[in-house]
């Protein structure tokens, strides 16, 4: 995401007699952005507090729903028939907390931003004062903060806690500023700050704010304000091993995304254990078939399936195919694989004839081999943009 900056439609549109019909008396001030899934029991008690807490606020809610399996998105629609200021965006083929929150945004035309769960754990009542934080102190971005006083962790565990306070300290080393809690995912930002950092960001993984101050040209003007974590009620975290992944794809991709990308790095570091999976394989196999070409498609099959498996965990989590996408991604995989080793075995035997040294022409061959599977499959198997 990068170049030229978006344009704020301050330009004025009233010069059309028929815009003058507008049904807003005041203009819209506040989105709220959530980000859902698997949430369809708590989308109408957050609603439902929205009402309470943003009385007199003229905002607006957008939940962006990655096709919940629950119908998350089915309840918004069914909330939004009632009340226009209820929006959904139903995501399909894709995951993502932050990605998710990055497309909400993009449809809002608000001069403020906030993002709050889905899940009730965030504390909607301490919106009001966030507003008039970020609006009366001219700054950027108001962050409702675990970690300054009268804030709290709620009833964590002692694992998560030190998880957290351990992603903490690995986030000081992607973010200048001096921030309590960078983890949180509840804050209000303002469309200038959102409009001049949007292109930079990565939107990895769960940490948005992160992302955000990581990726900010100029740094924000923020404040943090105490809230306390509430315990979720209904419904899962989504919380998983993973996300802690997807956390180090973030880092990674603000420590060295501008020279090489992220995805290819893992994409690479996935070949390598292909390679070492492949020795090892072809070793047994050897012992059971004595032939050895059988040896060698067997191995080769398993170091495919096995990179195939794993790119699609790691490399792709957020577009991460199941089911029979799972099954035709797979086959796709094999067809751009073979065809890479075709690459890779003439590549090298040119450059070998032509007297170059065996290693130099065996990397030669590798090289164009992951190149090209690299960038064919981040099209025809994971749809890549
Ligand atoms: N669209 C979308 N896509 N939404 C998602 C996804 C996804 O892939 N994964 C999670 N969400 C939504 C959830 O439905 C929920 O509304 C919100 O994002 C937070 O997810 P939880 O699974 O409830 O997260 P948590 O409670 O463990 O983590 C919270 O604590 C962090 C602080 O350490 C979240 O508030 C984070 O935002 C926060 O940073
Ligand atoms: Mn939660």
């Amino acid at each position: 995401m990068r170049s030229k900056p978006l344009k704020s439609g301050s330009e004025s549109v009233v010069g059309t007699p028929a815009l003058g019909r507008q049904l807003r008396t005041r203009p819209l001030e506040l989105t709220v952005v959530v980000p859902t899934f698997n949430e369809s029991t708590n989308v109408e008690l957050l609603l439902g507090s929205l009402y309470v807490a943003l009385e007199g606020t003229e905002w607006e809610v957008i939940f962006v729903d990655d096709d919940s399996p629950d119908d998350t998105a089915a309840v918004v629609r069914r909330l939004a028939q009632r009340d226009t200021r209820v929006r959904c965006i139903q995501r399909i083929g894709r995951r993502g907390l932050g990605s998710a929150v990055i497309e909400g945004m993009l449809a809002s035309s608000a001069q403020y931003m906030a993002v709050i769960d889905g899940d009730m754990q965030h504390d909607e009542r301490l919106l009001p004062l966030m507003l008039a934080t970020l609006r009366d102190e001219n700054l950027d971005v108001v962050i409702g903060s675990r970690h300054v006083a009268g804030g709290g962790l709620g009833n964590w565990d002692i694992r998560r806690a030190t998880f957290s306070k351990i992603a903490t300290k690995l986030a000081r080393s992607v973010v200048p500023a001096d921030l309590a809690d960078p983890m949180s995912g509840f804050f209000i930002l303002s469309r200038p700050a959102f409009e001049r950092t949007v292109r930079q960001l990565s939107g990895q993984g769960f940490k948005i704010l992160v992302d955000l101050f990581a990726s900010t040209p100029i740094p924000y003007r923020f404040k943090e304000v105490p809230y306390t974590f509430r315990t979720r009620l209904h419904g899962e975290s989504k919380l998983d091993g993973l996300i802690v992944w997807q956390y180090v794809m973030l880092l990674l991709d603000k420590w060295i995304g501008r020279v090489v990308p992220v995805r290819f790095v893992v994409f690479c570091a996935v070949g390598g254990s292909g390679v070492i999976s492949h020795l090892l394989v072809l070793s047994l196999t050897l012992k059971l078939f004595s032939s050895f070409p059988i040896a060698q498609f067997f191995a080769t099959g398993v170091a495919m399936t096995g990179n195939f498996v794993l790119n699609n965990i790691l490399t792709y989590r957020d577009k991460q195919l199941v089911g029979k996408r799972f099954l035709s991604g797979l086959l796709r995989f094999y067809a751009i694989c073979s065809v890479g080793i075709l690459a890779n075995v003439g590549i090298a035997s040119v450059a070998f004839a032509q007297n170059y040294t065996w290693w130099i022409s065996g990397l030669a061959g590798a090289t164009i081999s992951v190149v090209w599977n690299y960038s064919v499959s981040s099209i025809f198997t994971w749809n890549d943009e």
